[in-house]
């Protein structure tokens, strides 16, 4: 299942994102209230579970969070939706997932893998900008499953037809969320129109 959330907020937020007068302060912060924005759409099927609690006035019924949440973003860019997440899900905790691109094969390279404990009970929530290739987000999925991770969902900001398709052949369980479904992919690899370099334009590498 893809799905594009196509909130007045988040496209609006996301054409500064695209634009190239951006600069990395403002997309730094653009992006996390993107990610909060998006967070807040997709997290409507989490599983609740009821408690009561006593009131200043009296016992009632009251719905909690019944699963744990854990958050993954993929390095580096992912990064830049963690806080915007965990200011919605305080609770949430947060693996790390190192991965980069070789710039001629576009083939990912894992160089960090950090994850708490009781993947398999949690919801993960796997963050990366952009799904270009599809071959990040691939890896990191996989290697998610090998920990133990069953309910997982992929949470970007641009994708490419490319990406998708990837990610619905190589792991059809795994729900994608994006912000925009662009055109395609350059012969570069980076996604088109798209915003660039995530990584770079977040952390002012270039
Ligand atoms: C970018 C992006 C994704 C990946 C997407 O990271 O943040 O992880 O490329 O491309 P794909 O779908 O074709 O795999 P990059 O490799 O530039 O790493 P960096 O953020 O550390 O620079
Ligand atoms: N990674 C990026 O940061 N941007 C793209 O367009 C593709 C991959």
């Amino acid at each position: 299942m893809v799905k594009v959330v196509k909130h007045p907020l988040i496209q609006h937020k996301l054409s500064l994102l695209r634009s190239r007068e951006t600069g990395t302060k403002e997309f730094r912060e653009t992006l996390q209230e993107i990610a909060g924005l998006m967070a807040y759409e997709i997290t409507r099927d989490l599983p609740v579970r009821e408690v009561r609690i006593e009131t200043p006035l009296r016992s009632c019924k009251a719905d909690q969070l019944a699963k744990e949440v854990v958050l993954v973003p993929v390095l580096r860019a992912g990064l830049g939706m963690v806080e915007g997440i965990s200011n919605l899900i305080p609770t949430a905790k947060v693996g790390h997932m190192g991965l980069y691109r070789d710039h001629q094969t576009l083939e990912p390279m894992q160089y960090y893998a950090k994850f708490p404990d009781n993947l398999s009970d949690a919801v993960v929530l796997l963050l990366d900008p952009m799904l270009a290739t599809g071959g990040s987000a691939s890896a990191a999925v996989s290697n998610l499953k090998s920990e133990g991770a069953s309910h997982i969902k992929l949470i970007c900001i641009v994708g490419a037809p490319e990406g998708v398709a990837r990610i619905e052949q190589d792991h059809p369980d795994v729900d994608i969320y994006l912000a925009a479904l662009d055109e395609g992919l350059n012969e570069s690899g980076y996604i088109v129109p798209g915003l660039g370099d995530a990584g770079d334009r977040l952390f002012g590498t270039r």
